[in-house]
């Protein structure tokens, strides 16, 4: 984390006296700006193979010795490198999130904010407008599209040991359908631990092609099928036992969403299962964490396709159709599971 605040600076703080817009306006701007660069420069991989001098650490990233030694004192104060006389080495934190490698790895997300920090250079525009010039999807090339899914893998690779357990599908389920379901490992994990069950991915062409490669690799291909398409155009598969709508709402509009969700439920057959996943608007009972990443999500979605979040009550309302609905708690800030029976 950026900086941990002294007992003395804590004390300024709460008198008022340490001026938090420097820090938040400033500081935590350009550290995550610096923090995505050297990720992507490869300054953690290099530092993996045990702590390096500046003067290799430059010549392998070609950065500048002097102007990558204040970016290298940064991350250390930010807790992601520590310095010996033998050079720079990685810590607990660089080493679980910020190599490729790792089980925990979050550099393609990384990779994929310093697509969002140019995005946020029109983020007035859609504050005036209440949507960007364009949506996102439509710049996206082949490469922007692999960063993506790739990131929103990582991303769901993170929450799913807090998810998964969640989804308890009804007795009997064989057919699992993932609405923008994208790399596919929300409904790979359903069908490895429900015997028989396959599923279909519905998302872009774009996002289906980079998503096929994970699974491949993920050695689940077998338990998915893919339908490439607009999931406003495209009818659903009917008579599925779950239905998949996770990080979806977030960037449709509540007429969109009461349509996706009425069709979702239709999609279902009697006593199926729609599970939906967001980051839920809170209230002011829980913690500035559970509160801060929704309404960040939020502002980054109404850049990216015009979209915003919601509070749990908003998507359970729309679920009316629905013979049930019932928040399901998970133990990650910011994040809400919403179940519905049919
Ligand atoms: C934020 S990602 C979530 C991916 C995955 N469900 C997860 O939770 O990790 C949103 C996904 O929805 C897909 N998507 C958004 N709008 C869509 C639409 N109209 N038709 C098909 N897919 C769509 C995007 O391509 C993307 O893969």
């Amino acid at each position: 984390m950026i900086v941990r605040l002294s007992l003395f600076e804590r004390m300024l703080h709460a008198l008022h006296l340490l001026p938090s817009p420097v820090l938040d306006g400033f500081a935590s701007v350009l550290y995550g700006k610096g923090l995505a660069l050297a990720t992507r420069r490869g300054i953690f991989e290099q530092c993996s193979r045990g702590p390096q001098p500046l003067s290799s650490l430059a010549r392998t990233t070609g950065l500048d010795a002097s102007a990558l030694e204040i970016l290298l004192m940064s991350l250390e104060v930010g807790g992601y490198l520590k310095v010996s006389t033998r050079g720079y080495g990685l810590t607990a934190e660089s080493r679980r999130w910020l190599l490729r490698e790792s089980p925990h790895s979050m550099v393609s997300l990384l990779g994929y904010f310093e697509t969002l920090h140019r995005r946020w250079n029109a983020l007035e525009v859609a504050l005036e407008k209440g949507r960007p010039e364009s949506p996102y999807y439509d710049s996206f090339g082949e490469e922007d599209w692999r960063l993506y899914v790739a990131a929103m893998y990582e991303l769901a690779r993170f929450m799913g040991p807090y998810v998964l357990p969640r989804l308890t599908p009804p007795p009997g389920a064989a057919r699992l359908l993932d609405l923008g379901g994208s790399h596919g490992y929300y409904a790979a994990a359903c069908c490895r631990r429900t015997p028989g069950m396959r599923a279909t991915i519905l998302d872009f062409p774009g996002s289906v092609m980079w998503g096929r490669q994970i699974m491949a690799a993920e050695q689940a291909d077998d338990l998915l099928e893919y339908l490439p398409a607009d999931l406003f155009t495209m009818p659903f598969p009917s008579d599925q036992d779950v239905v998949l709508l996770f990080n979806i709402v977030h960037g449709l509009t509540p007429e969109q969403n009461v349509s996706v969700i009425r069709r979702a439920l239709d999609a279902l057959r009697e006593g199926g299962k729609l599970f939906i996943l967001d980051q839920c608007l809170e209230g002011k009972r829980r913690s500035d964490l559970a509160r801060l990443i929704p309404l960040m999500v939020g502002l980054n979605l109404l850049s990216e396709i015009g979209g915003r979040t919601y509070s749990a009550e908003e998507i359970i309302a729309w679920c009316s159709a629905a013979r049930s609905v019932r928040r399901r708690r998970i133990s990650l800030p910011g994040v809400t599971l919403i179940e519905a029976v049919r």
